[in-house]
Formats: structure tokens, C-alpha cells, sequence
């Protein structure tokens, strides 16, 4: 591994300069797309923007229009090879950004053990994603409220729960999570850090992977190295990079031109950029406020970002239909293919 990092360091600075391809260029908020944005939101990073209301959370939320879709929800892992990148704040304030827009979003809490989602949203679970593996509650009963109408599932210590699930356990949440599937238009799963089997299964599984990494070095070879690996397991896995804690939009386009230009070359891999959040001291208050940003400073540059972000992944794009297992679509079809990796994974 280390001397994969380090080519891939070598790579990335012996193209500094280089033409970078346009599939991995990040769109600056408010330049590309007029679809999920706010009104009031501004054109502008800097000019355009209010000014916030002096640091204080602003609970003042936008009307949105309803733009509810038929099918099976989108799933998406939120993922990043190093830790402490941003993925559950991304997440979170995606799943409200979507709710905006009028989608129906929910987030699984994935980062088993951890639960961070829960302390972002000041929020206490009663019940956690193992009680219902274990069939003891209804998937409607670990749907926990989260602020702005967002839903959430505590993940607990379910990763073991999954992996015991016998064929009816397996059949029984499966049915339940269909569902769900009604109920919502996207659900994002937070996943944990790293290259572990459970990460590389959940992402396998979902729908669409978007890869959350920051300008350190550090961080973008550990996205790389989680790219590869993911390339390796499944060629068509759609995978869309987030670059979080940039401190200008060039330096974010930067980021993610070098990566997508070191997956083409090394990995024949089409990597997207789905967006970026710049680096913002009001995320960090909000988390110690447990109010995630989108909520309390609606208007700070991370909640324009964000926005920008949802409009995105929302834009064209089914479920893949192709390539499942025959699993299907949706929660329940992620659930199938979850289950199975897992179980192929830890009997292996
Ligand atoms: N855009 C940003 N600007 C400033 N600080 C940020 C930004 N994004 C994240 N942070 C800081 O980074 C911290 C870690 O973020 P977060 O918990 O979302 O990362 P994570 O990838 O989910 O971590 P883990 O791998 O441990 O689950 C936050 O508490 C916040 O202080
Ligand atoms: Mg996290």
C-alpha cells in the first residue's frame, strides 16, 4: 500500500499543469445547475450570498416544492478511504438539502459502532437497524425523526446482526424494507472510513458510490486506493467524488481533476465530480452545536454548497437495473445484495 501511495503521488504531481479531462471537473455552486436551487440562494459564492445571520443558527427554512418520483428509492454509500473527511456532515446536510427540494430522503446510519449521525442530530434512538434484523420491530419503528423532516436508521452494532440473518429473517426485512422503498427518493448510507469488507460491501451494494475526500494528500491517496479497489470488485460502479474542506473552488477542481485523471489513466475508470464543500468554521460550530448546518446557518457557504451537491445526484439517474444480482432495486434489492456479500465475505 505504501508504494502504491506513493506512485499515485508521483502521479498526481507529475500532472500538475496538465489539461485535465472535463469528467472530473467540479461545477462552482450556483454555475451549473438551476434545478435544486433555492431562490434566494444567490448565483455567488461570495457576492451573491446574505449575509448570515451573525453566526446565530437560523432555523428559517425554505418552502420546497414537492417533487416526489415513483419507484424504488436511490441508494447511495457516502463513502472515503481516510477517516474524519466529512461523510457524516456531508450526509446529514444532504438528506436535508434533498428534503428542500422536495425529495424524501433518509440516511442509514452504516458507521456500525460509531453512530454519528444520531450526535450530529442531537437526536436519541430508541430503537437501532439490529431490532429489526432481528425482527423485533417494524422498519417504521426504527425510522427515527431527524430534524427537517429528515428519517434516519441507527446502525447499532448491526454489521453482526446481518451476517447471521438466516433465509426467512433475510426474506422477512427484506419485505418490510420494499416498503420503505415507497416512502423515499433517495437514502444515503453512511458508511465508515477505509478499505474494510464492510465499507467495500456496502458500496458495492448501493446504487452509487460518492467518494468524500479533502485536499490532503493523505486523503486523496486513500481514495485512490479505495477507487481501485472498488474498480476491481465492479468495473461499472458508478463512483462520484465530493471534495469537502477545499479552501477555493480551484483548489477542490484541482483535487478532483488529478484523481480523475489518475483513475482514466491507471484505472480506465470515469470518475465524476459530483461537487464540492468548501472549508467553513460554521460546520465545525454546528457540529458542536448538534445542529447540522443546512439547519443553522442555511445560508453559510458549506449549505451552498451542499445544495448544490443534492441537485446533482438527484439529476437524471435511475436505480441500475443491470448488474444486481437480480437482487433488484431500491432499499430491499441494497438489503439482498448486502446480505449476501456480507455472508460471502465472513463464511469465506
Ligand atoms: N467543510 C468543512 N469545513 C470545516 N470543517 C469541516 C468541514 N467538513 C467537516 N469538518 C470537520 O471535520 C469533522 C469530521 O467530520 P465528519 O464527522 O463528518 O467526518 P467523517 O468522515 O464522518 O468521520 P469518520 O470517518 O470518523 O466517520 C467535523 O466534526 C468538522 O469539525
Ligand atoms: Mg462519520
Amino acid at each position: 500500500m505504501n508504494d502504491q501511495a506513493e506512485n499515485l503521488r508521483k502521479a498526481i504531481e507529475g500532472l500538475k499543469g496538465a489539461r485535465l479531462p472535463d469528467s472530473g471537473r467540479l461545477a462552482e455552486p450556483g454555475r451549473q445547475l438551476g434545478s435544486g436551487r433555492q431562490p434566494d440562494s444567490g448565483g455567488q459564492l461570495d457576492s451573491g450570498r446574505r449575509p448570515d445571520s451573525g453566526g446565530q443558527p437560523d432555523h428559517g427554512r425554505q418552502p420546497a416544492a414537492r417533487r416526489a418520483r415513483a419507484g424504488p428509492a436511490r441508494v447511495f454509500a457516502v463513502t472515503s478511504g481516510k477517516g474524519g473527511v466529512g461523510k457524516t456532515n456531508i450526509s446529514a446536510n444532504l438528506a436535508i438539502a434533498l428534503g428542500e427540494m422536495g425529495f424524501r430522503a433518509a440516511i442509514i446510519d452504516a458507521d456500525f459502532g460509531l453512530s454519528n449521525v444520531e450526535v450530529l442530530f442531537g437526536a436519541m434512538p430508541r430503537f437501532k437497524l439490529a431490532d429489526a434484523i432481528r425482527g423485533e420491530k417494524t422498519i417504521d419503528e426504527i425510522l427515527c425523526d431527524g430534524p427537517a423532516g429528515v428519517k434516519f436508521i441507527s446502525g447499532g452494532t448491526g454489521v453482526e446482526e446481518l451476517v447471521r440473518l438466516d433465509a426467512e429473517q433475510a426474506a422477512a426485512l427484506i419485505a418490510g424494507l420494499s416498503e420503505a422503498d415507497a416512502e423515499f427518493d433517495a437514502i444515503i448510507i453512511d458508511t465508515g472510513a477505509g478499505l474494510s469488507d464492510t465499507v467495500l460491501c456496502m458500496c458495492l451494494a448501493a446504487d452509487e458510490v460518492i467518494l468524500v475526500a479533502t485536499p490532503e494528500p493523505t486523503s486523496v491517496t486513500d481514495a485512490y486506493a479505495l477507487i481501485k479497489l472498488l474498480s476491481s470488485r465492479d468495473r461499472e460502479k458508478e463512483i462520484r467524488l465530493v471534495v469537502n474542506r477545499a479552501e477555493t473552488p480551484g483548489e477542490a477542481e484541482d483535487i478532483a481533476s488529478k484523481l480523475a485523471h489518475v483513475a482514466a489513466r491507471f484505472l480506465e475508470l470515469d470518475l465524476r465530480g459530483l461537487g464540492y464543500v468548501l472549508s467553513d468554521p460554521l460546520v465545525v460550530r454546528s457540529v458542536k452545536q448538534q445542529t447540522p448546518f443546512m439547519i443553522g446557518y442555511p445560508r453559510s457557504r458549506a449549505s451552498m454548497c451542499v445544495r448544490d451537491i443534492a441537485a446533482r445526484m438527484m439529476e437524471g439517474g435511475a436505480p441500475r437495473a443491470d448488474g444486481d444480482g437480480g437482487d433488484g432495486k431500491g432499499l430491499s434489492g441494497f438489503l439482498s445484495r448486502i446480505s449476501r456479500l456480507l455472508s460471502a465475505q465472513y463464511r469465506a
